[in-house]
């Protein structure tokens, strides 16, 4: 944590690791996020789900291992899981432990039949799947709420790349018969004022949960960063085709973390989190380029987002 901090408070522009949104407070704040009416995402991805979870555990078939990057609560995961045909396992990856102790202990007690594993940890990094007593037909990564939005567009193509690697490579040991699959929330473009209205929403929890970052890396690190220096603001950047968070210095801040000084000047952002938005098109294009061979998309009447299942090739 110490070195991503370093490193990443050292790029021109400043940035912050954006997984380190999520200490307890943090999943906290992001569930009550997902419930405020300005932000569609989690709303539409859920009613998405509703209509068609149906077709989705018909595309994915039986005996899946469903291996679920960033699992957080679990709310979409409980529809999934219990539309799919005697699916094999349940592999939560999950970076805040005592979300995903709790909504593991919650899964158990609901699908007392199914096979979980859940692993504590980052998935950008590098993963090898737990051993599993069950024999999956099938491994599917699942990444839903569009958090492959909030990766670097490189940070996304790589994460895209591993994880047709992952499933591939799991499919061999298991000598699982059919390819492995992904199916991946994206939000889509639309128009600006309602972007920018759900990363700015009017009770200003957005802005508590970016700044609660500054407040676990004081925790964590033992930093002492004046939350009340910095103020939220997360505007459209049309040429990035995406939502950027930053946190924006009142004034002039000095701090000192692992010996070094650091200087944010009076009017100097540190950049949080992107949150790129996808025409669809143009994203299929992508995934193929990755080892994915998009089979089925759903999305709302509104366009406003889309669930992919895709294949590996
Ligand atoms: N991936 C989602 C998005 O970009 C959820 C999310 C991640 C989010 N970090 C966030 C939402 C910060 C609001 C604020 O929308």
């Amino acid at each position: 944590m110490l070195q991503e901090v370093l490193e990443s408070l050292s790029e021109r522009p400043r940035r912050l690791p954006s997984k380190y949104f999520y200490d307890a407070r943090g999943s906290e704040l992001f569930d009550a996020i997902c419930e405020l009416p300005e932000y569609y995402v989690t709303r539409t991805e859920l009613s998405l789900m509703e209509t068609h979870v149906d077709q989705m555990a018909a595309a994915l078939g039986p005996r899946v291992c469903l291996v679920e990057m960033g699992s957080g609560s679990g709310v979409k995961t409980r529809r999934l899981l219990s539309e799919l045909d005697a699916p094999a396992a349940y592999v939560p990856v999950e970076i805040a432990r005592d979300h995903l102790v709790d909504s593991v202990g919650r899964l158990g007690e609901e699908f007392p039949e199914l096979e979980i594993s859940a692993v504590c940890g980052d998935f950008l990094q590098p993963l090898r799947l737990p051993p599993l007593s069950s024999e999956p037909r099938r491994y599917v990564v699942y990444f839903p709420g569009s958090t492959i939005g909030n990766l670097t567009t490189e940070g996304a193509d790589a994460l895209l790349s591993r994880f047709s690697d992952l499933v591939r490579e799991a499919g061999r040991e298991a000598a699982a018969r059919v390819p492995g699959g992904l199916l991946l929330g994206v939000d889509l473009q639309k128009d600006v004022a309602v972007l920018e209205a759900a990363y700015n929403d009017a009770a200003g929890l957005t802005a508590e949960f970016n700044l609660n970052l500054l407040a676990h890396l004081n925790r964590r690190l033992g930093t002492q960063i004046p939350l009340d220096a910095f103020a939220h603001e997360a505007p459209y950047v049309a040429e990035s085709e995406r939502i950027e968070m930053r946190l924006r210095a009142l004034r002039r801040v000095e701090f000192e973390l692992a010996g070094r000084r650091f200087v944010v000047e009076a009017g100097e952002p540190l950049v949080t989190e992107y949150s790129h938005k996808y025409a669809l098109e143009p994203f299929r294009t992508r995934l193929a380029d990755r080892g994915w061979q998009v089979r089925q998309v759903w999305t709302d009447p509104q366009q406003y987002f889309a669930l992919i299942y895709a294949e590996a090739r």
